[in-house]
């Protein structure tokens, strides 16, 4: 069900879950003090209790009830309203629920205006994960809420996403130094050119390892899974699909060349949507994230996208993206979400 703005406030004074706007992904939000509203959420989503919510907040003030800030935590207040969550050692008010147990509770302040209006009335913190089940892709639109839940969830209708992927997850862990938990938009790149050294974390760079770490227990190797399986190309074969007059042809012989003794029966998939973006042909199953390749375009598209094919396609043949700004959490998600991998060389 949609609900406007202020029925949102009401429900969630009342200690109800609800599916807000943000500028990343929706979230599926409780106010911070309800216990018992937080524990709606796990439920609802059928999420894992060892992995934690990020809080939102509409100030730095309000914060402050709720977490130890320390003076290297306010650089980075620049970045906020915006897609850059960061942990804070967390005060009594904030239940263990939340964290998972940890010491530390994600906060951030979203860039969308619906959410901050809601934030401003409601003056506690709101609880939110993406509005998905637990392993499905993150919904960046309304009906994509409202489909997930059966239309069982009030939804606040905030439009599309604009930047259609997760936040940037971080954690100061003194003054100069960051280490990335989640790619989002705000990438090491982006960091480093604003001069901090970011120390590598395992989690995000090592998708095969199925040691998940504890820091940032939502970062499971797989997490972002869509319906059908995915079979996830390299970098360079979007070059071959460019010039192809039949792509069934070459991906057969793709995977007779570099996946030799490959468990991907391609006869078996009546039924292949190609996930791409560029200068390609415009076959009928050939699903254009971006015609001009720009990034931007790519995330904001990509889940959108991703669930319409589920719902058409039984395989979804996907190409990684130049592995820069924005590209290295769109190639992030996209290694989570595959079955299968091919790489050229
Ligand atoms: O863009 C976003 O961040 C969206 C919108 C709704 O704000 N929210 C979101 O939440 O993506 P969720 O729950 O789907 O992902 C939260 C991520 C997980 O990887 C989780 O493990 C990590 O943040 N996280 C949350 N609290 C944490 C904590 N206390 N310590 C370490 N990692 C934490
Ligand atoms: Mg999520």
């Amino acid at each position: 069900m949609i609900i406007s703005t202020k029925e949102a406030v009401k429900k969630l004074l009342q200690g109800e879950v609800v599916a807000l706007p943000t500028e990343t992904v929706y979230g599926l939000g409780a106010i911070v003090t309800n216990e018992n509203a937080i524990k709606k959420i796990f439920e609802i989503k059928n999420r894992p209790v060892i992995n934690p919510l990020i809080c939102h907040i509409h100030n730095v003030n309000l914060l402050q009830n709720y977490a130890y800030i320390e003076e290297y935590h306010y650089k980075f207040f620049k970045y906020w309203p915006g897609p850059l969550t960061i942990l804070f050692r967390k005060k009594e008010n904030i239940s263990n629920i939340i964290t998972a147990n940890s010491e530390y509770c994600a906060f951030r302040i979203p860039d969308h205006p619906i959410f901050l209006k809601i934030l401003k009335e409601v003056q506690y913190p709101v609880a939110a994960p993406s509005a998905n089940p637990s392993g499905k892709i993150s919904p960046v639109t309304p009906e994509m809420v409202l489909e997930y839940f059966n239309n069982r969830i009030s939804v606040v209708d905030g439009g599309r996403c604009n930047i259609g992927l997760e936040s940037t997850v971080i954690q100061v862990l003194e003054h100069n130094t960051i280490r990335i938990l989640r790619p989002g938009k705000l990438t090491k790149e982006f960091f480093e050119k604003e001069g901090f050294t970011i120390i590598e974390n395992n989690n995000s760079n090592n998708l095969n390892k199925s040691s998940v770490g504890l820091l940032s227990p939502g970062q499971l190797p797989r997490h972002y899974a869509p319906e059908v399986p995915l079979l996830l190309l390299d970098y360079n074969f979007i070059y071959d699909f460019k010039n192809t007059k039949d792509p069934y042809i070459l991906l057969e012989n793709i995977i007779k060349k570099y996946n030799k003794n490959s468990i991907i029966e391609l006869n078996t998939y009546k039924n292949i949507g190609f996930l791409v973006y560029g200068n390609v042909p415009d076959f009928k199953n050939f699903i254009n994230l971006s015609p001009n390749s720009d990034l931007e375009e790519i995330a904001r598209n990509l889940f959108l996208k991703l669930k319409e094919m589920e719902n058409v396609y039984n395989l979804i043949v996907a190409f990684e993206v130049k592995n820069k700004e924005i590209g290295i959490a769109i190639n992030d998600r996209l290694h989570r979400a595959s079955r299968w991998k091919i790489k050229k060389n």
